[in-house]
């Protein structure tokens, strides 16, 4: 926990120089970042080795301070990872804590290492490196998502089941097209991830304040050590920057979305009525006063979740509206909701993985759903255009009467005798019960893109290729 009984009357030891007294108890409380920002402690530590090599590169600094600094900053990793740390609210943030605790360990050396730098690119780059391996987490999440969705698709390429519009039954789909639906939402977030690592990959160190620095300081070789393609360009742009933040923000909104229709899809699928797929017992829940009940807590969790990485992405990108260039405290803001919505997202991910893996597919369920409904109507009104040449829009027609037919008497299409089909259409052979079985549906549905199963074969090989 925070030292929370440091003295608050003794003035800042980073900037005490014009201040006669430290800050009111209740500015200590808005102002310190130290509870949420310790999480950046490794990037603030590789950020100073490499900004403190790049020093003595430049002849700014001695070898041996140098070497100094660099041991004390070890030290003080070795620390954190150890929990032995002391963290103070009165250092305010994760930056000064490192460099008061430096500034004991090794004595005036330490007050060598803020040379040409600012908290301000500091934690530019402290936050930037973060995000970057998050979304590198996210990648690799995503990733593993979609192999789940490819072996699911793979396994069920000709299960059939109902596709829905409105909830309401459509037209025959297999559950493997289905899958392949969202290895496409997935995809698109994989894809989103990446461009935002590539825009993000410019190195803030350097940019100082807001105006740059007159040190002959070497940012490309700081970039090249923290990892980045090359620095950034614009010094009051690099401190005033939170696109990367809002960038990562708006991916997990959008794949939380995504998990969120995924979630409540597994929600509606696994309820008796519905009765397509069973949850493992691994994720789900039983009723503390209701014996039969086998509840979809993790899913409805991850639906859930959605909302507080939309809340987060919104939060932020309100507090960023109304600033000024360049640097503004209001940026501190930015971090909790970063964390929050990545711990969500991580979740959510995981979580569906998981489920998606061990979802048991009731096909059985599936078929019989996708055979009621007249979910083949189109099917026939398809044939009375192809064999019978009626304009669409008559073949509509002659379908909706025909579906009307069965309804009044309690059966299927295909359960139509071929006499009460005439009766409505007399074009109609005996050819039509081909096309009305749900097998005949999706096998037919061969243009591109389409669910028949040959075509969700051929979709899951470009993934997998794609995919790596
Ligand atoms: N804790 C601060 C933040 O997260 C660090 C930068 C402070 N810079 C400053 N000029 N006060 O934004």
């Amino acid at each position: 926990m925070p030292d929370k009984t440091a003295d608050s009357k003794s003035s800042n030891q980073m900037w005490g120089g014009r201040f006669a007294s430290g800050p009111a108890a209740i500015m200590e409380e808005i102002n310190a970042s130290i509870d949420f920002d310790r999480k950046l402690y490794a990037q603030d530590i590789a950020g100073s080795l490499a900004h403190a090599e790049m020093l003595a590169e430049t002849g700014i600094i001695s070898a041996e301070d140098r070497d100094t600094i660099t041991h004390g900053l070890k030290t003080i990793r070795d620390e954190i990872e150890a929990d032995t740390f002391t963290f103070s609210r009165r250092l305010e943030d994760i930056h000064m804590n490192i460099e008061a605790r430096l500034a004991e360990l090794v004595g005036p050396a330490a007050g060598r290492l803020h040379t040409a730098r600012s908290r301000n690119d500091q934690v530019a780059l402290d936050f930037r490196l973060w995000v970057k391996e998050e979304l590198g987490r996210t990648e690799a999440a995503l990733t593993d998502l979609i192999a789940a969705f490819l072996d699911r698709a793979e396994e069920h390429a000709e299960t059939v089941m109902p596709g829905f519009t409105h909830l309401q039954t459509a037209q025959p789909v297999t559950f493997g097209h289905h899958c392949l639906a969202y290895v496409e939402m997935f995809g698109r977030d994989l894809s989103r991830v990446r461009d935002a690592i590539a825009r993000l990959d410019e190195c803030p160190l350097g940019a100082a304040a807001l105006a740059g620095t007159g040190f002959a300081i070497d940012r490309h070789q700081t970039a090249e050590a923290l990892g980045f393609r090359e620095p950034t360009r614009n010094s009051i742009d690099t401190v005033s920057d939170r696109d990367f933040a809002l960038e990562f923000l708006s991916i997990a909104a959008i794949t939380a979305t995504h998990l969120s229709r995924l979630a409540e899809e597994i929600v509606i699928w696994s309820t008796p009525q519905f009765n397509f797929v069973r949850l493992s017992d691994a994720f789900s829940t039983g009723s503390s006063i209701m014996p039969q009940k086998k509840n979809p807590d993790a899913a409805e969790l991850v639906r859930a979740k959605t909302g507080r990485v939309n809340g987060a992405l919104i939060a932020l990108l309100t507090v960023m509206k109304g600033l000024p260039l360049a640097y503004s405290k209001d940026m501190q803001e930015d971090k909790e909701q970063v964390f929050d919505a990545a711990e969500s997202l991580d979740l959510g991910l995981a979580a569906m993985a998981g489920m998606v893996r061990d979802l048991k597919v009731n096909a059985t369920a599936m078929r019989h759903a996708a055979g009621s409904g007249h979910a083949t109507a189109t099917d026939l009104a398809d044939w009375l255009v192809r064999e019978a040449g009626l304009p669409f829009r008559e073949a509509h027609h002659v379908t909706g009467r025909a579906v009307a037919m069965a309804d009044r008497e309690g059966c299927t299409l295909g359960e139509l005798s071929l006499d009460a089909l005439r009766s409505i259409n007399d074009a109609i052979t005996p050819a039509v019960f081909d096309v009305l079985t749900v097998d005949a549906s999706v096998a037919s549905r061969t243009s591109f893109g389409g669910t028949a199963p040959a075509n969700v074969r051929r979709q899951i090989a470009w993934w997998r290729e794609r995919m790596g």
